[in-house]
């Protein structure tokens, strides 16, 4: 059973963005599945280069809807992007020393991340476009 099901509620209406953020709860959900059976340390690092190039795409398409809908939160958004950014980098880097790394936090963080971000401030953004659209 996934760690974390998708619902059409937590769609902003744009395509791209949308099929990002299901992108990464495939990712969450792939390091799930390998933890429960127990090769967690194993996909980890294959899982932090994921996120990486994850990160570098799906921000910036984001951060690009914030700009042309003149998101006013832009600001305060794109700071949890970059504190999220810096959090991928400080694992992958726990992980080129010799594996030393904890993989129950990686996922903890993860899934508070899909639940303060994606469910909550990326429906915030939602919700500017919407107002936009009326
Ligand atoms: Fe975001």
């Amino acid at each position: 059973m996934p760690l974390f099901l998708w619902k059409k509620s937590y769609e902003i209406g744009i395509a791209e963005n949308d099929t990002q953020h299901r992108n990464l709860v495939g990712i969450i959900n792939e390091l799930s599945d390998a933890m429960i059976t127990k090769k967690g340390y194993i996909v980890v690092p294959h899982i932090l280069e994921k996120l990486e190039d994850y990160i570098q795409s799906h921000f910036t398409t984001e951060e690009e809807i914030m700009r042309d809908t003149k998101y006013p939160a832009l600001d305060e958004h794109c700071q949890e992007h970059l504190a999220m950014t810096t959090k991928v980098i400080g694992f992958k880097r726990a992980c080129a020393k010799n594996h030393e790394i904890n993989v129950v936090e990686v996922l903890n963080f993860l899934r508070d991340w899909l639940k303060e971000h994606i469910v909550m401030s990326d429906k915030k953004l939602k919700a500017n476009i919407q107002t936009m659209d009326a």
